[in-house]
């Protein structure tokens, strides 16, 4: 008896110039070589208005956005991005790559603009009704390095990338901190490793994470009595 496949869901996180693209669309190319499908999305962003809100609070010239308003444009787009995009990919048994999810928001509004990392989960998880990624995969980054990286010969940095090297910092901990509290649901990767050191690194964590939930589907399978065959 086969049964389709359950998702996957898993979200690269790091501060800027950590190279989370990189290494998602690595992950999503092995991925589909083993014949799964695989979505590869991003936040802000990943739906029409989501990329709206993207460019409303990323871009200079919007005037000034305080806090509050900057982690409900976030908010807001997710909502979009998990009620349309990523749950329904999952029910279609689909990998889910996304480049950034809920822990942005706690580390970049919840410590970076000090709203406080418990609100912002809070209204992360009502925006989503509760939507985790099975793993997270945090590239760890050292802020100087990550502004040399992004800065390196190309465009302009947006309005958060161009914060303080303080806020950067104060996102960088959050992130590690959130991590040390779920080791079970998180991967932290140094950034300054090789980007093949890296991708195996992944793909190994991702390829053990797909066996177990192989196992899991195949116990629940052969827990299913035959047809007639109860007691
Ligand atoms: P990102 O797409 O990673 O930037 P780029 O495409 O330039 O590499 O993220 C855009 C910026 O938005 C980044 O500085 C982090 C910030 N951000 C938040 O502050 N909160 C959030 O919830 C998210 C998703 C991103």
């Amino acid at each position: 008896m086969s049964k389709q496949r359950a998702g996957l869901f898993i979200a690269f996180e790091g501060g800027d110039g950590a190279g989370k693209s990189t290494q998602a669309a690595r992950l999503a190319e092995a991925l589909e070589a083993r014949g799964l499908t695989v979505l590869r999305t991003r936040e802000p962003g990943g739906t029409p208005i989501g990329e709206k809100l993207r460019s409303l609070v990323l871009d200079h010239g919007h005037g000034h956005i305080d806090a509050h308003t900057e982690a409900l444009i976030f908010a807001a787009s997710r909502a979009a991005h998990a009620t349309q995009v990523i749950r329904p990919a999952l029910d279609r048994g689909e990998v889910v790559l996304t480049d950034r999810y809920i822990d942005s928001s706690v580390a970049y509004q919840g410590a970076g603009r000090a709203l406080g990392q418990d609100a912002v989960r809070s209204l992360n998880e009502w925006a989503t009704s509760g939507l985790q990624p099975h793993l997270t995969v945090l590239l760890d980054v050292d802020p100087a390095m990550g502004r040399r990286r992004r800065t390196a010969g190309h465009a302009a940095e947006d309005r958060l990338e161009s914060e303080a090297d303080e806020f950067h910092i104060r996102i960088r901990d959050a992130f590690r901190e959130l991590a040390r509290r779920r080791p079970e649901s998180y991967l932290v990767l140094p950034a300054h490793l090789s980007v093949s050191e890296l991708s195996a690194r992944i793909l190994e964590r991702v390829e053990s994470l797909l066996a177990s939930q192989q196992d899991a589907a195949d116990a629940s399978v052969s827990q299913v009595p035959a047809i007639g065959g109860g007691l």
